[in-house]
């Protein structure tokens, strides 16, 4: 009887490490999300997960993709599934690029440096951002990835094209240029909690610090948060708190236009990818300029709530470009099945940022990795179960449209 016990229990190994032990029953991006909000303070958190105003974009990013149910087909030997692609000329190991996110040490103090290597071990581009709290050159010391550098056009064109010579120098192989940031989308979260970056340490922060003690010392230990890229700069490199609608009203240029684009042409040698079109006028504008790429994208519905979610975007600008530019499909990516629905619309690639932040927030690099590895396995196992072995067998037949009402054949 005893034997018997025995040999029907076995007992789970209790896993010391305890960001191990937070991240094991993690079973996708949003359990990651619920941890990170857990463990970050509430400020930080609601930067990362909020959108702009009734957050309406925010929601339809992610909810559209389920416009489009999977036509699976069966019995074709799906045992060895290659999800590499090429991007920009260069192949990598699955569809997805890290999207900029600014300022990620406020999730954990390695921030970018975290975020980069996890990108790097996963064989995907790694997209630094111009607000980023880790400069070019460091990012590029601990990421032998492929790596991009996102571009806000600051009003002193002097100091943008200095960046963007050093990612040039650091070995960065693309630029994207945001173009979708005119003023700052009202992100009311932050406007409720009096948000600011870095965050400023009133009573209200410190209360919160109180109850996450493990984000608080992490923060406390870490050299100050600055704006890496601007340092030393008259720009305001972060020593001191700012509301972040100020900081971008001062400092980002509002005339930027197209011929603006064309600029980086003479001061960066190499592919550009314009983010955050938004109508297929303004796409074909861009592939008729010959840009490499286009990123469909509302910035991740933190700009204007209402926009439409990029994903609807896909098909209807594929046709009116054909080939000549590149897209990528950002917005509302949680899961593989995202990507490969992008992928079959007519996407090359898609682009997340919250899907790895709340990794980090909820387990620094290791997160990360985790948050990377749902995703790809996902991916797999969405191809696997599609009967398609290769990124580019995911073509529109393997979608059926719920909104056109097309019958079930
Ligand atoms: C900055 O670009 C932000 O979306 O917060």
């Amino acid at each position: 009887m005893l034997e018997n016990l025995r040999s029907t229990l076995r007992f789970q190994p209790i896993t010391l490490d305890p960001t191990e032990r937070r991240l094991e029953r993690a079973a996708n991006i949003d359990d990651l999300r619920a941890i990170a909000k857990k463990r970050l303070p509430g400020g930080v958190f609601d930067y990362i997960d909020g959108g702009a105003d009734d957050e309406v974009t925010l929601g339809t990013n992610t909810d559209r993709f389920g416009r489009w149910e999977f036509r699976p087909r069966v019995l074709r030997d799906v045992e060895h599934i290659d999800t590499s692609t090429t991007l920009l000329g260069r192949e990598i190991a699955m569809p997805l690029v890290m999207a900029p996110t600014g300022f990620s040490r406020i999730a954990t103090s390695g921030g970018e440096l975290d975020t980069s290597r996890a990108a790097a071990r996963a064989g995907i581009p790694y997209s630094l951002s111009s607000m980023g709290t880790r400069s070019v050159e460091e990012v590029a010391a601990v990421c032998d990835g492929p790596k991009w550098f996102q571009v806000y056009v600051w009003r002193d064109r002097g100091i943008v094209k200095d960046v963007v010579q050093r990612a040039q120098a650091a070995g960065y192989e693309a630029i994207t240029v945001t173009v979708d940031l005119q003023t700052l989308g009202r992100r009311e979260r932050d406007v409720r909690r009096g948000f600011t970056l870095p965050p400023k340490l009133g009573l209200g922060t410190i209360i919160d610090g109180l109850i996450h003690p493990g984000w608080t010392l992490d923060f406390i230990r870490s050299e100050p948060i600055l704006f890496a890229n601007l340092t030393g700069s008259d720009q305001g490199d972060g020593t001191d708190a700012v509301a972040l609608a100020d900081y971008i009203r001062d400092q980002l240029d509002p005339t930027l236009d197209w011929d603006d684009v064309e600029w980086f042409r003479d001061i960066w040698n190499g592919p550009i990818v314009v983010k955050g079109i938004q109508t297929v006028e303004d796409a074909k504008i861009a592939a008729d300029l010959g840009l490499d790429a286009i990123a469909i994208s509302n910035h991740g519905g933190r700009q204007l709530d209402h926009a439409p979610a990029s994903v609807e975007l896909i098909a209807p600008i594929r046709d009116a470009i054909g080939d000549a530019s590149q897209l990528i499909c950002d917005g509302g990516i949680r899961r593989g099945t995202h990507i490969a629905k992008a992928m079959a619309l007519g996407a090359d690639a898609c682009m997340a940022g919250r899907a790895y932040l709340y990794g980090l927030g909820a387990g620094g690099e290791v997160g990360v990795d985790k948050a990377l590895g749902f995703l790809r396995d996902e991916l797999v196992r969405a191809m696997t179960l599609l009967g398609v072995k290769s990124i580019d067998e995911l073509t529109p037949d393997l979608l059926r449209d719920l909104q056109m009402g097309s019958g079930l054949t």
